[in-house]
């Protein structure tokens, strides 16, 4: 089964998580409601993607809780707005314990800098700036 969510839809998940997490008792130590945001190690700011190609986004799951929501998806943002140029990858379509995405630049996407991805788990984690140039 295939979803494709919109982006409101989107927004409304993660008001939803953000309620959720705001709503956990605060206790010490780390628990299952830990909002866990893994450090993107790749894309980063020497970065340079040919749109169209396949490239990997990865990131630090070494400090990983034991358990994590299964909704992680990445999108591709340009000047830090959030999925303006879509979604890398929807909801539910890899683990965030993988570590590692693959991923297709799309190829509609126009070269330049400024562009960033956000990786969503428990939040979203954003990556620095960084290039695509055309194929
Ligand atoms: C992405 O990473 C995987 C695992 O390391 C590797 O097998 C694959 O070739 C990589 N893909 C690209 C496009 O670099
Ligand atoms: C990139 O973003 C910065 C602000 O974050 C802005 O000042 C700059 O003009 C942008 N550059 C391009 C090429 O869009």
């Amino acid at each position: 089964m295939q979803f494709k969510l919109s982006l409101s839809s989107v927004l409304a998940i993660i008001a939803a998580t953000a309620v959720a997490v705001n709503a956990a008792p605060a206790v010490k130590g780390r628990n299952v409601l830990d909002v866990w945001s893994p450090r993107i190690i790749s894309p980063d700011a020497t970065t340079v993607w040919l749109s169209g190609s396949t490239v990997n986004v990865t990131w630090d799951t070494s400090d990983a809780p034991v358990l994590i929501s299964n909704a992680a998806a990445i999108t591709l943002n340009k000047d830090d707005r959030i999925a303006s140029e879509g979604f890398l990858k929807e909801f539910g379509s890899f683990s965030l314990l993988d570590g590692s995405a693959e991923v297709t630049v799309p190829a509609t996407v126009k070269p330049g800098k400024n562009y960033s991805i956000t990786l969503f788990g428990d939040s979203g984690n954003s990556s620095p700036h960084f290039q695509i140039t055309a194929a």
